[in-house]
């Protein structure tokens, strides 16, 4: 009866040992320990053996069946893991594509611009972006109390130095270095105090533009300044110039295009008026030229400046502006390479 036992043993294990599925496992327990297996049919006959054969007998019976059913729990726990681990390993997956580089929407849009301008005379310039109160404001013909100066509004640096709040100093600096006729872009980082929010942003950019020879007219910044319209938003818009003050031109307008969310019939980006404005303009004041050395009486010129991100934010009905700063991959790329 024991060496039966014992073979029933050696049998159980062994096979235990080299069952390869759950299901297998299963039919092991059921054919070893079931209700009609090999271990339970000998504790079922020990009744007729002899108490002193009975005894022994039935501790060995006890002992290998706690023994059977412990590498059967181990087994299948080794096998449930095994299938865990396969699952992870999804073959089907397709690979992480790395996400590639490409231009910022900003010098994107900012190429385009200035393409726009280089092909009817424009040459592209740029200015430092840390300036002085003279260039940035005096020179500029921007007074003293102008609320722009206020330390509320400008980065001022040590040494009386400053980040620039427009790309208006660049003007300055052409005109002081070099003679008319000119015909200047100039795009680059401007800086305010500005709290972010939806249309604010303490960093943004500038398009900067101004043509100075002998009888240069409003009716040339009109029409300069329609065609790029045209060029940037497509043909399908309508245009207008409405008067506006700056310090630095004489007359000032702003030039509006037609809402590109609501075709002109008004929205909440238009605020019902249907056109929207995208950029200031005017005739260079004398007291500019004075400042840089020319003859007002001998040149005249005109000068624009627009943000870019606005442009952009207008062409593309972007509603928030820090999305050109927060890195986001799935915005970004949707502006061609
Ligand atoms: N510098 C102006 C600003 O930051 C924009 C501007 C308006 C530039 C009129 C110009 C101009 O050259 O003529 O708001």
């Amino acid at each position: 009866m024991l060496t039966n036992l014992h073979k029933i043993r050696q049998n159980a294990l062994s096979s235990i040992t080299e069952a390869s599925s759950l299901q297998e496992v299963k039919k092991i327990r059921i054919f070893y320990l079931g209700r009609k297996g090999k271990l339970t049919g000998v504790l079922r006959g020990i009744g007729s053996l002899k108490q002193e054969e009975r005894r022994i007998v039935g501790k060995t019976a006890n002992e290998i069946k706690k023994e059977i059913e412990n590498a059967i729990s181990a087994k299948e726990k080794e096998l449930k893991d095994k299938d865990i681990k396969r699952e992870d390993i999804d073959i089907t997956l397709p690979g992480r594509i790395p996400w590639i580089g490409r231009r910022h929407p900003i010098t994107i849009c900012g190429q385009e611009i200035c393409n726009i301008f280089t092909q009817i005379g424009y040459s592209i310039v740029e200015g430092p972006e840390i300036e002085t109160d003279y260039y940035n404001f005096e020179a500029l013909n921007i007074p003293m109390y102008h609320p722009a100066r206020d330390i509320h509004d400008t980065f001022y640096l040590e040494g009386g130095r400053l980040l620039r709040t427009h790309t208006s100093p660049v003007q300055i600096r052409v005109m002081e270095r070099e003679k008319p006729p000119l015909k200047v872009l100039s795009c680059g980082k401007c800086y305010r105090r500005d709290s972010p929010d939806a249309t604010h942003s303490p960093v943004f950019h500038q398009l900067e533009g101004f043509y100075v020879d002998r009888n240069v007219t409003f009716r040339q910044l009109k029409g300069t300044l329609t065609y790029f319209a045209y060029q940037f938003f497509g043909k399908n818009i309508r245009t207008k110039f409405v008067p506006s003050y700056f310090p630095f031109t004489e007359p000032s307008a702003e030039l509006y295009v037609s809402c590109s969310v609501c075709k002109g019939r008004g929205c909440r980006v238009c605020k019902g008026t249907g056109f929207v404005e995208v950029l200031g303009c005017g005739m260079v004041h004398p007291e500019v030229f004075n400042n840089v050395g020319y003859n007002p009486k001998e040149y005249t010129g005109f000068a624009f400046g627009m943000g870019l991100e606005r442009l952009i934010m207008l062409k593309y009905r972007i509603d928030d502006i820090r999305l050109f700063y927060e890195n986001d991959m799935r915005f970004l790329n949707q502006f061609g390479p």
